[in-house]
């Protein structure tokens, strides 16, 4: 099978990684990609946004799946554009994708379908937003109702900074604040059958110790070592067969990665969020303990025909991922910067450890240089968190980055746990 993939982090990094490990595939192509995923597939240059550009070069390439990486070309319809073209897509149609890109739309959605989520009001005036900040109270959680590449949110107990982001969006969603921590557990669907996969954690603030602000993501682990051992069918039960099952009734089946982001809670499992593709860093450990080969699950949710599956297989490694990102992230980051290491990690790291590229290129002379806010993400397995982080940190101390920055306690209280 050929496949393209469309996007160029370091989750489309991993996803090629694993794609590349398959037997079935026989030739990987990547759109727009990054100079780490162009050492295992071939790079083309696409505008991702462009549906009709994306659909050409699956059918130039000989694409039998094309897998949409990322949310933007999602919401933009990019795998409705593919399937037109009569190929398989792995990713929902710009329909369901909503559920993603308006914060409202999910709520709606999560309502009809009686999934636990916070409560919250959908805020358009500036009475409506001081009303809604009343009547939560503090800690606030204000959210962009658009897409904001995980920087849309503001939860603080601050009153004026809270009213300013909320006044700053054109329509905002105020809500509940939810205490617990946060488990992000994906699942593969063809808009009827849902497989879900291990859950992670990811580290959404900028700083050890969860300080500073959101962001994308610094860094993931997985398993959950003390999650209840029935949290995966309790969530598919509640939030995931449910959701699915409601976007199928409205005629707007979702297809591909459904991504819950919930808060564990002394109440139960709330919905923080949906995002509507793979998570990023997650997928990097989520994948890295995933023994099926890859593809065919993905062909088998873009077909309709993941019922037919047998259920996947799981290697009983932990597996930790630590983000290096540029200096001044989440602000406007500073690119352009050599990275060094690389080859020393491939000489004394691998296999156990490995580095999944997100904003990186080669400039002129052949160098890696940043070119993004998140620049690349070390990723390791071990036998248990301990070892697996333990192996992170030393291939990522072999990074030399100007002005980068990490978190240091990446899966930290878990391997203690
Ligand atoms: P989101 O983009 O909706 O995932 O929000 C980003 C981050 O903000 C989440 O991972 C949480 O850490 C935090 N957050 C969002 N909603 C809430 C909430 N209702 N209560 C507490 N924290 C939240
Ligand atoms: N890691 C958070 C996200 O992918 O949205």
């Amino acid at each position: 099978m050929k496949v393209l993939v469309i996007g160029g982090g370091a989750r489309e990094h991993a996803l090629c990684r694993s794609l590349s490990l398959d037997p079935q595939v026989t030739a990987l192509h990547c759109a727009p990609g990054n100079a780490g995923i162009a050492e295992v597939a071939e790079l083309h240059p696409v505008d991702m946004l462009d549906g009709a550009a994306v659909a050409r070069l699956a059918a130039e390439v000989g694409a039998g799946l094309v897998v949409v990486g990322p949310e933007a070309p999602l919401v933009a319809g990019v795998a409705d554009a593919v399937r037109a073209a009569g190929i398989p897509c792995f990713g929902p149609s710009k329909e369901a994708a909503e559920l993603e890109g308006s914060k409202a739309f999910a709520k709606d959605v999560m309502a009809a379908a009686n999934v636990p989520t916070a409560r919250s009001y959908v805020c358009t005036t500036p009475e409506q937003i001081d009303d809604a900040l009343d009547a939560f109270g503090t800690p606030y959680v204000v959210k962009d109702d658009g897409l904001a590449a995980g920087k849309g949110v503001v939860v603080t107990a601050d009153l004026a900074v809270a009213r300013a982001h909320a006044l700053a969006c054109e329509r905002v969603v105020i809500e509940e604040f939810l205490d617990g921590p946060e488990v992000s557990l994906f699942a593969i669907t063809d808009g009827r059958t849902v497989l879900p996969l291990q859950p992670a954690q990811d580290f959404k603030r900028a700083l050890d110790n969860d300080e500073g602000p959101n962001t994308g993501g610094m860094g993931a682990y997985s398993p959950l070592p003390w999650a209840d051992p029935k949290l995966v069918d309790e969530v598919l039960e509640t939030v995931l067969q449910p959701t699915v099952d409601e976007l199928r009734r409205r005629g707007t089946p979702f297809s591909g990665l459904l991504y819950a982001g919930l808060a564990i809670t002394g109440r139960g499992v709330r919905v923080i969020e949906f995002n509507a593709r793979f998570g990023d860093p997650e997928t990097q450990v989520v994948l890295a303990r995933l023994r099926t080969p890859l593809a065919a699950v993905l062909l088998a949710a873009a077909e309709g025909a993941l019922a037919d599956l047998p259920p996947l297989t799981w290697r009983d490694d932990a597996a930790v991922t630590v983000v290096v990102a540029s200096h001044n992230y989440p602000d406007t980051p500073r690119t352009g910067d050599p990275i060094g290491g690389l080859a020393e990690i491939a000489a004394h790291d691998a296999p156990h450890a490995y580095v999944l590229h997100a904003g990186t290129r080669r400039d002129d002379g052949g160098t890696v240089v940043s070119a993004g806010g998140r620049v690349l993400s070390v990723t390791a397995t071990g036998e248990d968190l301990t070892q697996a982080r333990e192996r992170a940190y030393t291939a990522l101390h072999r990074i030399t980055l100007p002005g980068s920055q990490h978190r240091t306690d990446i899966a930290r209280d878990a391997a203690k746990a």
